[in-house]
């Protein structure tokens, strides 16, 4: 009888404790440069929250919300205006995200789960926490790279500027201008960063997109006295210093190709979300993960993909649909290229949220015209990444591993089904590979690496050019746009 109580009751507690998980508070971690707000300076700053059990296993189910309160002070004491953000990933982890509407001179940031603070909370800054538009540039790039802890130059980097040893652009420049300057098939700027002004002039009859680059620079520029530099920037699809050419230049493109020489900087997409993280931009990295609805279990296992007619293969894809309906929900959503044959791919499709691109399992990072941009956002939703081989990349590429973070395809799809049934039959590695994807982007495409990534550019780029930097008269120069009055000194206050 006594026997079968205690069974009772074991069985009641077993039953309570899988409903809800046990959460080690002081176990639990909390990391990212969100903690350090007043040593990096972003238009809105985040951190990571993951919760484990007393055995310091992560805790993927059952869990509820943590609550988080982050408030502070301005100089004169007033409560200091900032907005805060919790990004559920539904696996037992957090993005904390807070954006300042005004320099705080004192931060309290409190992570909470149920009645207890979480890992070392509260976090404390006892310091200025300027808002994205204070220009308060670090003097120094080396001490700017530390202060942010951007790690070492990337290889790609290296890599690329080593085919070109020094650059003089006294015997260079005339020459790429005249090479390149095709208004009606190229768009191209010059820039001239000198004493952390952005100066450039462009050539093209489309140049719209040189806002990206512009807004990157003034926002490095706020941030760190940038080195004197002399560059161009490609605002087009296509890589321009084939291999093909008589000479090679060093251009700045978003897309790289194996069969060209341009030096890669990420693209405009990923910069400008990291710039407009919580702005105006609603899809970035962070987002993308907190806006998913179900964990892996729950996600279809088909292979989910929207997109133009930009690529022969494309088409292919379409095909392959109809013969495997079981496998895919795929469709193109517009036709340009293929116009005429709208009758047998169409079709098109209504517009999907980026989101619910994660009800499905299986995701396909396939050429456009270039390289899918939307690649970054694949990785950080969790989905399981097919990648077809191709010569287009990104700056971030080189960095990925087949079968680690995504899988592999030929550029001609041929061996696609054959891979998603692998994935449906060996279900358990696929979601680790999934894993992988989305902590690789966490560890190297968040807002404060793309930034490291175009200092570390600029920086190792300034290094190599051997000709005097000065800015040419008919060149336009690049403003603030809204610089806020701030107090930049860099001094420790004492103690409250
Ligand atoms: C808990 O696990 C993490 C890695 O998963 C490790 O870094 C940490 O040191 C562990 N903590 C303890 C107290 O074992
Ligand atoms: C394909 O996906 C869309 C968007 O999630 C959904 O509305 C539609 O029902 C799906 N089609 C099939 C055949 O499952």
């Amino acid at each position: 009888m006594n026997y079968l109580f205690r069974y009772l009751i074991h069985l009641c507690l077993l039953k309570i404790a899988s409903l809800s998980a046990v959460v080690d508070p002081k176990l639990s971690r909390i990391w990212g440069p969100g903690l350090y707000g007043d040593k990096i300076v972003m238009p809105a700053r985040y951190f990571f929250v993951e919760l484990v059990d007393q055995s310091n296993n992560s805790i993927r189910q059952n869990y509820k919300l943590i609550n988080v309160v982050i408030d502070g002070s301005t100089k004169t004491k007033k409560p200091c205006r900032l907005y805060t953000n919790i990004l559920d990933r539904k696996d037992g982890s957090f993005i904390v995200r807070y954006k300042l509407y005004e320099t705080c001179s004192y931060l309290k940031i409190n992570v909470g789960y149920e009645n207890d603070l979480l890992a070392d909370s509260p976090y404390i800054i006892n310091n200025d926490v300027h808002i994205d538009e204070c220009l308060c540039p670090k003097k120094d790039v080396d001490s700017f790279l530390e202060q942010w802890d951007c790690g070492a130059v990337p290889p790609l980097i290296t890599h690329r500027l080593k085919e070109f040893g020094q650059i003089n652009w006294e015997t260079q420049r005339e020459q790429l201008i005249k090479q390149f300057d095709k208004p009606h098939s190229v768009s191209l700027c010059h820039y001239i960063v000198k004493n952390n002004q952005i100066h450039r002039k462009c050539y093209g009859k489309y140049v719209g997109f040189n806002m990206f680059v512009d807004n990157i620079l003034l926002s490095l520029s706020r941030k760190v006295v940038l080195p004197d530099t002399e560059f161009f920037a490609n605002l087009g699809d296509w890589p321009l210093s084939t291999h093909g050419m008589h000479e090679k230049y060093p251009i700045f493109s978003w897309c790289g190709s194996t069969d060209s020489y341009d030096i890669i900087m990420p693209t405009y997409d990923i910069t400008e979300s990291a710039l407009e993280n919580m702005g105006r931009v609603t899809l970035d990295i962070l987002s993308v993960q907190g806006n998913v609805e179900g964990t892996w279990e729950n996600r279809a296992p088909k292979l989910f993909w929207r997109g133009r007619d930009s690529n022969k293969y494309r088409l292919e894809l379409i095909k392959l649909s109809r013969k495997y309906p079981d496998l895919f929900n795929v469709s193109l959503t517009n036709f340009f290229f293929y116009r005429d044959e709208e009758d047998i791919y169409g079709p098109k499709s209504e517009h999907v949220s980026f989101f619910s691109f994660f009800d499905y399992k299986y995701q396909l990072g396939i050429d456009g015209t270039v390289a899918p941009y939307r690649m970054p956002y694949l990785l950080a939703g969790g989905s399981l990444v097919f990648k077809p081989e191709s010569k287009y990349f990104e700056h971030f590429y080189k960095d990925l591993q087949p079968n680690v973070h995504y899988v592999p395809v030929k550029e001609d799809i041929s061996d696609l089904v054959e891979k998603i049934q692998w994935a449906i039959e060996n279900d358990e590695e696929a979601r680790k590979i999934a894993m992988n994807g989305q902590k690789f982007v966490n560890r190297n495409l968040l807002p404060k690496d793309i930034i490291c990534y175009h200092v570390h550019l600029l920086n190792e780029f300034s290094k190599v050019i051997t000709s005097a930097v000065n800015d040419f008269k008919d060149m336009e120069t690049i403003p603030q746009k809204k610089v806020m009055d701030c107090d930049c000194s860099d001094g420790i206050k004492d103690e409250l």
